[in-house]
């Protein structure tokens, strides 16, 4: 019943298709029809989710897996785990809450330093909601999806976090995971016991499964809750109970500066040709999101030169940890090489972040916790004529 579009995330399209209202297209009216016509080029683990206010949060998504014919895909099984924090018809609707958030009103507003028993916490609060419910493939612990294989059996799990407040921490318990892909860019396969996953980043791990049932648990970072779950069964034997949390989760949680990229994945030795700032700022007091000193639509959109190695330097001067994303085009995390198109920036954290502006059009960068987001936490990436 309402107006809708379609982001696809992470995909660098013709900018026609990339679905952000009022900048590529006027939004689809209910009982109309709009069609997106783009080629893919990458292959990876990515999403599509609507980019209209706060819709993501009403599940207004799915995966997009875009399988590489060159890959040699060396595993039995592949599993698409999906991340979520979920309210929608338990009284309240998105909506709802986007309007107390603002309003100061924050029934929902339980942020804070949790510490969830996850070691030194790298983050801090990464959201404002405090959910009802956290989900993987849309089912609440007690009823969780579960995942079957042999013992022996090398899986490759794709990771989406289409949460729209919600960090995770994800482990598998009694497994280690070797981390294979970032936002759909290959790394130089990195082994951790649990890994975190910021609102619209996906991870691709792959797993050696043991003789048994396992949980593999999305833990809502700072939030006080009941993780996500699902189940991976290879054997006989009781599940475990739905508040399981595998130790993994108490020992190092790797972040995305535990990452390089593979050769093939980085972007060629250049020098930026020019430099542009990005400042993080805001808070929850009067809920006003911002970047460069303005909500979105009052801020001046960044402007690039097509064919220039553009440097992003992104500065978080809010209290919060923020999900950046750029549309697209990919980045790679200057001290690092890492290939991405979303990155945790936390509090008094700067990143540099590099891409070639090989894509024409109007593109939008923003906070992808999608009430920070709503609430002003975007900017225009604009191509200079
Ligand atoms: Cu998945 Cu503009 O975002
Ligand atoms: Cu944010």
């Amino acid at each position: 019943p309402a107006p809708t579009t379609v982001h696809w995330h992470g995909i660098r399209l013709r900018n026609e298709a990339d679905g952000v209202p009022g900048l590529t297209q006027a939004p689809i009216a209910p009982g109309s029809t709009y069609r997106y016509d783009f080629v893919a080029p990458d292959p990876g683990t990515y999403f599509f989710h609507s980019h209209v206010g706060v819709q993501i949060d009403r599940g207004l998504y799915g995966a997009l897996i875009i399988d590489d014919p060159r890959e040699p895909g060396d595993y039995d099984a592949e599993w698409v785990v999906v991340l979520d924090d979920w309210l929608d018809g338990t009284g309240k609707t998105p909506d709802d809450v986007l309007a107390e958030l603002i309003k100061g009103g924050g029934g929902h507003a339980g942020h804070g330093m949790g510490m969830g028993g996850m070691g030194d916490p790298p983050w801090g609060p990464g959201g404002d909601v405090t959910y009802p419910h956290y989900l993987v493939n849309g089912r609440i612990p007690v009823a969780a999806e579960t995942f079957t294989a042999k013992p022996g059996q090398r899986v490759r799990i794709r990771l989406i976090n289409a949460s729209a407040d919600t960090i995770f921490a994800v482990a598998l318990g009694g497994h280690r995971l070797t981390v294979t892909h970032s936002d759909g860019y290959a790394v130089r396969p990195t082994e951790t016991g649990a890994l975190y996953l910021g609102m619209g980043e996906r991870y691709d791990v792959v797993t050696t499964l043991k003789d048994g049932v396992f949980p593999l648990v999305a833990a809502p970072f700072g939030k006080q809750a009941t993780a996500a779950r699902a189940l991976v069964r290879t054997g006989s034997g009781e599940a475990p109970p739905p508040d399981a949390r595998p130790a993994e989760l108490g020992g190092p949680v790797l972040t995305h500066a535990d990452l390089a990229p593979t050769d093939a994945a980085r972007l060629p030795n250049k020098a930026p040709d020019s430099v542009l700032d990005v400042v993080l700022g805001g808070g929850m007091g009067n809920y006003a999101w911002t970047i460069n000193g303005a909500a979105y639509g009052k801020n001046s959109p960044l402007q690039v030169t097509a064919g220039q190695r553009t440097r992003l330097r992104v500065s978080n001067m809010s209290m919060m940890t923020h999900p950046f994303h750029l549309h697209g085009h990919t980045f790679a995390v200057a001290s690092t090489g890492l290939r991405k198109d979303t990155l945790l920036v936390r509090h008094m954290e700067l990143v540099e972040l590099d891409f070639d502006a090989d894509n024409r059009g109007s593109w939008m960068a923003h906070c992808h916790n999608a009430y920070h987001g709503e609430a002003g936490m975007m900017i225009e990436l604009a191509y200079r004529s």
